[in-house]
């Protein structure tokens, strides 16, 4: 896999919005997997900003979901989905039509997973999935011991990504849901580039598991050594745990671009 080391939150959200926007101009209806939570925040506001200065036309792009919590009800603030819409689809100027993800309200939740799985092959499949990950080295809610083969289906999350996420919900762990609809590692594998985007010190210990650790399901990022065309995107400080970081940075520094873009 490519890793690539940048000062700060900022750049890594310029690097992986300019990755998205050259992915559009190459494809203008490529299908962008997003993530939530706070890390790709800052890609999707570089993302909007190149939009609206007419650097790229994203209104042919499509959006899907990584994941959705089970049981808040639709239209809650803290439901994926909204913070999708909110966050990615709207500042881009987009609406919903563009948009696909698990419904997390379903009845039948196993035959919401399946009904997901056949729409992203309906659609041709993932351009760019952007990944987070959780201190515990999930990737979407993949958590620690999840099947390398998994499809999107509902997991249970650990207490401590119920602690991380608590901050989205008033501090309160308990309200928190306990699962969650989460495309499977097998499922994320075959998006055609995956994007793991890291930063801040807290993040340093999954980000070394993940890229210098051995391939196991206990780090379920780990899945990406696997891929063919896997970005790792981290800042110092979630760097600061990576052995290679010298040789990771004198490859970056030696192309004459981004090439795996
Ligand atoms: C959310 C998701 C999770 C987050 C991860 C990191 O859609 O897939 O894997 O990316 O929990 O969250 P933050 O960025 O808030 O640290």
């Amino acid at each position: 896999m490519e890793v690539v080391i940048v000062p700060d939150a900022g750049a890594a959200g310029d690097l992986v919005a300019e990755a998205m926007a050259r992915l559009l101009r190459r494809k203008p209806d490529a299908l962008l997997g997003v993530a939530t939570g706070s890390t790709p925040l800052p890609v999707y506001r570089a993302l909007a900003a190149k939009a609206a200065a007419g650097e790229v036309d994203v209104s042919r792009a499509r959006i899907c979901q990584l994941d959705e919590y089970v049981g808040l009800p639709a239209g809650h603030p803290e439901s994926y989905r909204s913070v999708v819409l909110r966050e990615v689809v709207e500042p881009l100027g987009l609406d919903e039509t563009c948009f696909m993800g698990p419904d997390g309200s379903a009845e039948d939740i196993p035959a919401a997973c399946e009904r997901y799985e056949r729409e992203l092959a309906e659609a041709g499949g993932v351009d760019l999935q952007l990944l987070g990950i959780g201190t515990d080295g999930h990737i979407g809610f993949n958590e620690p011991c999840s099947s390398l083969a998994s499809r999107t289906r509902i997991k249970t999350l650990t207490r401590q990504t119920r602690a991380d996420n608590a901050r989205f919900f008033g501090g309160d762990i308990d309200q928190v849901p306990r699962h969650v609809i989460t495309q499977g590692i097998g499922t994320i594998m075959e998006a055609r580039h995956l994007v793991l985007l890291a930063t801040g010190e807290g993040k340093a210990e999954a980000v070394a598991q993940t890229v210098e650790g051995p391939l196991s399901a206990m780090v379920p990022a780990s899945a990406l050594q696997m891929h063919p065309n896997a970005t790792v995107v981290v800042d110092e400080a979630a760097a600061s745990g990576l052995k290679l970081a010298e040789y990771f940075r004198s490859t970056y520094e030696s192309k004459p671009h981004w090439q795996t873009i």
